[in-house]
């Protein structure tokens, strides 16, 4: 019996619970996943205290938690080094190890959509935004290889910390969003990490897309909503496209790997978490 959590605030709406409960049917096995929120008024050393008197088996990590739990944490694994972020939680041994599935789960939904990507590694990446998301996928894409990844950023500096990660490993070049507009054509797979585009955010894409490569892929972490404006302008212009519920999807499926040693196939369920999205 698998048990399984989320921390956070706010995290009523949370489509996790729904995505670990179908991952342990899938795997056969029994278990539950609950919601712990700690709200900013709450005293967060003695929330986390009652969490480990209740001896769970691992849990995620959302806002504004990643960086704040990590002194309650026994170990990181490399990648939660370098993020400094976690996202996911195993205990072993009594002892908790923190690990960010972010970015490796951006590389299996990407992977998974477009199989033959990873193929030449010497395509042309450009990431847009440099947040924590875009700071995850930068780490694994230069881990597996990828030779090029540009970053494009409203403030640069934000940018050049990122690219510190993949020094000796991949090429760099930073662009505000304005100097990345003007060359989007030149790229094979182009990433957008900020919240522009979301729902609740701004609708408005961050560029406006005039010509893009031949052959090229549009991807957007995005998922509310689940076609993006910058991904439907993408598809007019004869890009692929990749959805953003599909990294929840992978990120989730790595994460449920770190605690159960199990890796349910989630093709099928990039479908199913479309309903639920579409109902909402
Ligand atoms: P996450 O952890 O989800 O990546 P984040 O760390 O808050 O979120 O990062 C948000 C990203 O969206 C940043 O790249 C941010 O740009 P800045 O670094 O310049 O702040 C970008 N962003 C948010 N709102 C934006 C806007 N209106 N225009 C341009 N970029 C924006």
């Amino acid at each position: 019996m698998y048990k399984l959590g989320l921390i956070g605030y706010p995290i009523q709406h949370s489509l996790s619970p729904w995505i670990h409960e179908r991952l342990l049917q899938k795997a056969q096995l029994q278990g539950e996943y609950r919601l712990f929120e700690i709200t900013p008024e709450d005293d967060f050393e003695q929330k986390v205290m009652e969490l480990k008197e209740k001896e769970l088996d691992g849990f995620n990590v959302t806002v504004p938690y990643k960086e704040k739990i990590i002194p309650f944490l026994d170990e990181l694994d490399d990648i939660a080094k370098e993020m400094q972020a976690v996202n996911t939680v195993v205990r072993v041994d009594e002892r908790w190890i923190g690990y960010n599935t972010d970015g490796i789960g951006y590389v299996r939904s990407l992977e998974s959509a477009y199989p033959t990507f990873f193929e030449q590694l010497d395509r042309k990446v450009m990431i847009l935004g440099a947040g924590g998301a875009s700071r995850g996928i930068y780490y694994a894409l230069t881990k597996f290889g990828v030779t090029q990844i540009d970053i494009a950023n409203r403030t640069k500096e934000k940018a050049e910390d990122i690219a510190k990660l993949g020094k000796d490993k991949s090429k760099t070049n930073i662009f505000t969003i304005e100097e990345a507009s003007k060359v989007l054509k030149e790229y094979d797979l182009i990433i957008q990490t900020t919240s522009m585009g979301m729902k609740s955010v701004d609708l408005k894409p961050i560029v406006q897309l005039k010509q893009l490569k031949s052959g090229a892929i549009m991807s957007d972490i995005v998922y509310q909503p689940i076609k993006t404006q910058i991904l439907q302008d993408a598809e007019r212009l004869g890009a692929r496209i990749l959805l953003g519920h599909t990294m929840l999807l992978y990120q989730a499926q790595y994460a449920f790997e770190i605690w159960t040693g199990k890796r349910p196939e989630v093709i099928e369920m990039e479908h199913e978490l479309l309903a639920v999205l579409e109902g909402r």
